[in-house]
């Protein structure tokens, strides 16, 4: 009888980890879904301004496959190593900004059009007000 309530206990703490867990991943990739990722793992350096993904203005539009796992955008802000070579190529925002599925890779500014200086994040999510302080 105490083996089986020790054990119930122990099914209980894992279910409650479990749900832990899901809710903090849940809630994060529910804020990137409605943030900005400003993605600037080259801009700066080449003269540009950051470049600026509205995830929210797109994920209405399409469905997350279509984006992670057709077109292979990892899940990570700047974790796709995007450069305009692959972008003319048709790769990544390229894919569909290529004047026939939206507006052409000529409006250099409407894509990079972030604040000179900010590095790649998701704009004010929790993960960003989580990683802040340490000084990233
Ligand atoms: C559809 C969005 C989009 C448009 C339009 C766009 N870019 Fe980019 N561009 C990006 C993204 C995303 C990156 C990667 C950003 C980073 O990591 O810094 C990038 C990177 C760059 C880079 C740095 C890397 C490299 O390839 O040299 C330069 C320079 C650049 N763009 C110039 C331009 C110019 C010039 C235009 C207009 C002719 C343009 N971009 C139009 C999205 C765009
Ligand atoms: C139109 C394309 C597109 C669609 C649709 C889309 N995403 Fe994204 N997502 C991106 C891009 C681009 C990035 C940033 C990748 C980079 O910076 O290289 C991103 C990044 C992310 C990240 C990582 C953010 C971080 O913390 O680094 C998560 C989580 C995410 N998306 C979840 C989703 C979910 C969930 C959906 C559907 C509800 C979705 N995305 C739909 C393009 C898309
Ligand atoms: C799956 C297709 C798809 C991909 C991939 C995609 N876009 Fe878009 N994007 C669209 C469409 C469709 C629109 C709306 C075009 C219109 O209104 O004419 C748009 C609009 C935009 C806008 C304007 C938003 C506004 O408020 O008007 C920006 C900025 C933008 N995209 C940047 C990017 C960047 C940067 C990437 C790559 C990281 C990217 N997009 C990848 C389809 C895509």
């Amino acid at each position: 009888m105490k083996n089986s309530n020790t054990n119930s206990y122990d099914a209980l703490k894992a279910v409650f980890f479990v749900v832990f867990i899901l809710t903090f991943a849940l809630a994060n990739s529910a804020k990137a879904e409605y943030a900005d990722i400003v993605i600037n793992e080259y801009s700066d350096k080449a003269g540009m301004r950051p470049a600026v993904f509205p995830h929210w203005f797109h994920r209405i539009r399409f469905r997350c496959k279509v984006c992670h796992a057709d077109l292979g955008f990892k899940f990570q802000a700047g974790g796709n190593d995007i450069n305009m070579l692959k972008i003319i190529d048709g790769q990544y925002c390229g894919a569909c900004h290529n004047g026939e599925i939206a507006w052409s890779v000529e409006n250099c500014n409407l894509c990079h059009s972030g604040k000179p200086g900010t590095p790649t994040q998701v704009h004010d999510s929790t993960i960003q007000k989580l990683v802040s302080p340490t000084g990233k």
